[in-house]
């Protein structure tokens, strides 16, 4: 069995992610919505926590991230950080809240002040919003690849990255923000070929979800890998519950296959 030797350890700062990436340990990570599985996911080791705009689905019920509010991840992010002693948290800015750098900045401070969250998450490329942040002293996460709050312009859930131009674009988007200052990338829904150049590229951590094996680490939405989500489980995600005997086991069995590089198998990943 896998014993984690972090789990007892000081708290995950963001030099801890980029040094496990530096030394090719892999970054486990989750997201997370309310206390009780904080305290939880923190006992098991995860490194790194995710309050996603995906709680709008999730959590409310709703058809898409795009109705979650400020307030509502304020709400869940101080809910998370309350119980959390190590993890690494982070939480999504939610469509629109940062469609100008005025409003980034202000829900930027609700997310960190409030949720006492240590890094927000942007989806695409906003060269000025995220100069500003860093400036101001944001840590900031990019997320490429599968945008859930364009999903009304993409019109599905999709791999995105197949067709070469689309590829090329996704690699000199996750440059380009790596230049802008971002710590780390969410690579969401990209052929696992394009997710290691990616990863081999950048310095900073890229974390994978339906992006393959070689990322830096990997995220699941907590509720897809319990097998409770409402609706159909992506491809990518694995029901961790069918092989453990509680929540918290299935928990460790996707920590230690993050960990041992044996989670996501060619049958959780695209080509
Ligand atoms: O909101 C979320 O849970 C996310 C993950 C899909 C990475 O952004």
């Amino acid at each position: 069995m896998y014993i984690n030797p972090s789990a007892a350890q000081k708290p995950v700062s963001i030099v801890d992610l980029a040094t496990m990436k530096q030394a090719g340990e892999k970054i486990s990570c989750l997201t997370a919505y309310d206390a009780s599985f904080s305290a939880l996911l923190d006992k098991v080791g995860i490194d790194l926590m995710l309050v996603g705009d995906s709680l709008g689905m999730v959590i409310q019920g709703q058809p898409s991230t795009l109705p979650v509010t400020i307030e509502d991840m304020v709400y869940h992010c101080r809910c998370v950080t309350q119980a959390r002693q190590r993890a690494f948290v982070m939480a999504d800015l939610p469509f629109l809240s940062y469609a100008t750098p005025a409003r980034a900045v202000k829900n930027a401070a609700k997310l960190m002040q409030q949720g006492g969250v240590q890094m927000v998450k942007i989806e695409g490329v906003h060269p000025e919003i995220i100069t500003l942040l860093v400036k101001q002293g944001v840590p900031v996460c990019g997320h490429l690849g599968l945008l859930p709050q364009s999903i009304h312009q993409l019109g599905a859930y999709k791999v995105c990255g197949r067709e070469q131009v689309e590829a090329n674009k996704i690699l000199k988007d996750a440059q380009t923000l790596e230049q802008l200052g971002i710590s780390a990338l969410i690579l969401e829904c990209v052929p696992a070929q394009l997710a290691q150049i990616i990863s081999g590229t950048l310095k900073i951590p890229v974390i994978g979800i339906g992006a393959g094996l070689d990322c830096d680490g990997q995220v699941l939405v907590l509720y897809d890998m319990l097998g409770i989500s409402l609706g159909k489980r992506p491809r990518f995600s694995k029901n961790f519950m069918q092989q453990a005997n509680s929540i918290e086991e299935a928990i460790l069995h996707y920590h230690q296959a993050v960990k041992n590089r044996v989670f996501p198998t060619p049958e959780y990943s695209y080509s």
